[in-house]
C-alpha cells in the first residue's frame, strides 16, 4: 500500500475513533437514538470524514444493524447498547469501531467477555496469523467468561468504498488456514453472548445500500436515486433521505427500488434466543508494524 492511501485510511480510523469516543458520552437512558445517531455522523463530517455506514445503535438482543428510523422517538432505556461507528476519507473506510454501553449495570462481565476477546485476537495479529488462530483467541475468551461468541457474525477486510469484504474473521475456531498478508486492512469485532451465539435478521430495515442502478420512473425515486448514488455503494440510512419529502413517499420509493432489485436492506440482526449481546471492534493495518486504525489517542 502507497504511503498516501495508507494515510487516508489512518485519518478515517481516528476520525471513527474520535466519533465512537464522543458518542459513548452521548448514550444515557434517557437520550434519543435519533439525536446520538445524528450528533455522531454530524461529528464525523466536522472531523473531514464521512460516514462509512450510518451509525449503528442496536439494544439488548440486538446484535447489529439497527439505527435511528425516520421520527424515531425511542430513547435507550436500561438497555446493553452497541454503538458501531463507520468512516472514511475519499472512500478509504479506515474506521469500522465499536463499543458497548451498558446502561442497566448488570452486565459488566459481558462487556468485558467481548472487550478480552478484541484484545486477545488483536495480540495474535501479525503478517501470517491465520484467520482460525483469531477465531480461536476470540472464541477461548469469551467461553472462558461463560458466554458464546456469535458464530455467525464476523469481522471482515474493509477497502476503499467497501465495508465488508474477504478475508471473513471468524469469532469462533474455524480451522481456516488463510494468513493474513501485508497491506490488509482489517476490522476484527468480537460478540458474545448469553445466548446460544447464533443471530437472524428480525423486522423492518432502516438500513440500506445500492446494488444495482436500474431506470425509474417514479419522480421520488429518481429524486433519491440521485442521492443514494453519491453514498457509492456504501450503506444508507432511511432517515438520511428525509428532508422536504414526506416519509410515506420515501417508504414507497424504497419498496419500489427494493422490488427492482436495486437494494441490499440491512434488517437488525437479533440473537436467536434473545440473549443479550455485547460487542467490541477495532479496524487494522497489517504491517510489519501492526497498526490499530481506532485506537483512541487520548
Ligand atoms: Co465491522
Amino acid at each position: 500500500m502507497d504511503e498516501e492511501t495508507l494515510a487516508k485510511y489512518v485519518k478515517a480510523g481516528q476520525i471513527a475513533a474520535e466519533a465512537r469516543e464522543y458518542g459513548k458520552t452521548l448514550i444515557k437512558k434517557d437520550a434519543k437514538l435519533t439525536d446520538v445517531a445524528e450528533k455522531i455522523e454530524k461529528k464525523i463530517f466536522e472531523l473531514g470524514g464521512e460516514p462509512a455506514f450510518p451509525v449503528n445503535l442496536s439494544m439488548n438482543e440486538t446484535a447489529a444493524h439497527d439505527t435511528a428510523g425516520p421520527n424515531d422517538e425511542r430513547t435507550f432505556g436500561e438497555s446493553v447498547v452497541k454503538l458501531d461507528v463507520g468512516a472514511h476519507v475519499d472512500g478509504y473506510v479506515g474506521g469500522d469501531t465499536a463499543v458497548t454501553i451498558d446502561l442497566t449495570e448488570k452486565y459488566s462481565d459481558l462487556v468485558k467477555a467481548s472487550e478480552e476477546a478484541l484484545n486477545a485476537a488483536i495480540k495474535t495479529v501479525q503478517i501470517g496469523t491465520t484467520l482460525g488462530e483469531i477465531g480461536r483467541a476470540i472464541e477461548e475468551t469469551i467461553q472462558g467468561f461463560g458466554y458464546e461468541p456469535v458464530r455467525n457474525l464476523s469481522g471482515h477486510g474493509i477497502g476503499k468504498y467497501i465495508v465488508h469484504q474477504s478475508p471473513s474473521i471468524p469469532n469462533y475456531d474455524t480451522q481456516d488456514t488463510t494468513e493474513l498478508e501485508e497491506g490488509m486492512t482489517i476490522a476484527i469485532e468480537p460478540f458474545a453472548t448469553d445466548g446460544i451465539g447464533l443471530i437472524h435478521e428480525k423486522g423492518r430495515a432502516l438500513i440500506y445500500s445500492l446494488t444495482a442502478k436500474k431506470p425509474v420512473r417514479n419522480p421520488t425515486t429518481r429524486a433519491l436515486l440521485k442521492q443514494i448514488t453519491e453514498y457509492n455503494g456504501l450503506p444508507f440510512a432511511k432517515r438520511w433521505l428525509s428532508g422536504k419529502i414526506p416519509a410515506f413517499k420515501i417508504s414507497f420509493a424504497i419498496r419500489e427500488m427494493e422490488q427492482l432489485g436495486m437494494l441490499h436492506s440491512y434488517a437488525p440482526l437479533v440473537e436467536k434466543k434473545e440473549g443479550i449481546v455485547s460487542q467490541k471492534e477495532h479496524s487494522l493495518y497489517i504491517g510489519d508494524k501492526v497498526k490499530i486504525l481506532t485506537k483512541s489517542r487520548a
